[in-house]
């Protein structure tokens, strides 16, 4: 398969890439930065600079070609303010939509953040940093804007991952992958490694949406469960934006 991942300078990106391209995958990574693209070469990708800020669709969809599935893995990032939060976590995600759309590509793999159900409807949870609002929203908003195009049996087969706090520990292998989950945290590796599993299995019509933190299962079964749950509608599988 041939996976184009958004953000691949970043940190769980490149891991992603590294897991992918030593599969055998090939993957093209998206960058904003010129000065990244020899990192992004060395992980094992086709390196291509992108500011998914500036870029159009048109542009973004010249560098999907042949590509078969799309990963969200982008963020404005600690330290930014509301504003990129509004215009790379939800804006870039909807631009990468739309350039998969127009190069033909279904599937998209989102990641997310748990806890954005905390500000649904506009509600501001107490004692939460306005900025950390405004991220949750944001990706709030790419979820519901991606999951009003995974409906139909020729939408996008969309896939939103909403991994908990996210550690630089080493991969401990094992995860609680559900459609909710306990709030936790999860090092950044199990969550390549989960998107490089649930890669190779495309999400039912409606998409579906999976929380992950740190667990007891190992990857493999958390995932294939995962997908049968999403097959079957059941509690942990396919579920819609007004879930
Ligand atoms: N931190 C957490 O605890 C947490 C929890 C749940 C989910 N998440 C989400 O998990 C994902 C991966 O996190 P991470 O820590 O691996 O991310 P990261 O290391 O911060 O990487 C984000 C990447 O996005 C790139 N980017 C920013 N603006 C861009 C633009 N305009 N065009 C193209 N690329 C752009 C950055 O490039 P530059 O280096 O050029 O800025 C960077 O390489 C993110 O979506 C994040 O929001 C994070």
């Amino acid at each position: 398969m041939h996976a184009a991942i958004a953000g691949a300078h970043g940190q769980v990106a490149r891991l992603l890439t590294r897991t992918l391209a030593e599969r055998g995958d090939r993957v093209t990574g998206l960058v904003r930065n010129p000065d990244h693209v020899a990192d992004v070469t060395a992980d094992g990708a086709r390196a291509a600079v992108v500011d998914l800020e500036s870029a159009g669709a048109q542009e973004v969809a010249e560098q999907l070609r042949g590509v078969d599935a799309v990963v969200f893995a982008a963020g404005a990032g600690p330290g930014s303010g509301a504003a990129r939060k509004d215009t790379v976590d939800r804006a870039a995600a909807v631009l990468l939509a739309d350039a998969a759309q127009r190069a033909g590509v279904r599937d998209y793999l989102l990641i997310s953040s748990f806890g954005v159900d905390a500000v649904r409807d506009g509600a501001a949870p107490e004692g939460v940093d306005e900025v950390f609002v405004a991220y949750l929203r944001a990706k709030l908003a790419a979820e519901e804007e991606l999951l009003a195009r995974a409906a139909g049996p020729d939408g996008l087969r969309l896939t939103v991952l909403r991994p908990g706090g996210l550690t630089d520990d080493a991969p401990a292998g094992r995860v609680r992958l559900e459609r909710s989950v306990e709030r936790g945290s999860v090092p950044r590796a199990d969550v390549a490694a989960v998107c490089a599993a649930l890669l190779e299995h495309p999400a039912p019509p409606g998409g579906r949406v999976l929380e992950l933190v740190g667990g007891q299962e190992a990857v493999p079964d958390a995932v294939a469960r995962a997908v049968r749950a999403g097959r079957s509608g059941g509690p942990s599988g396919s579920v819609g934006a007004t879930d």
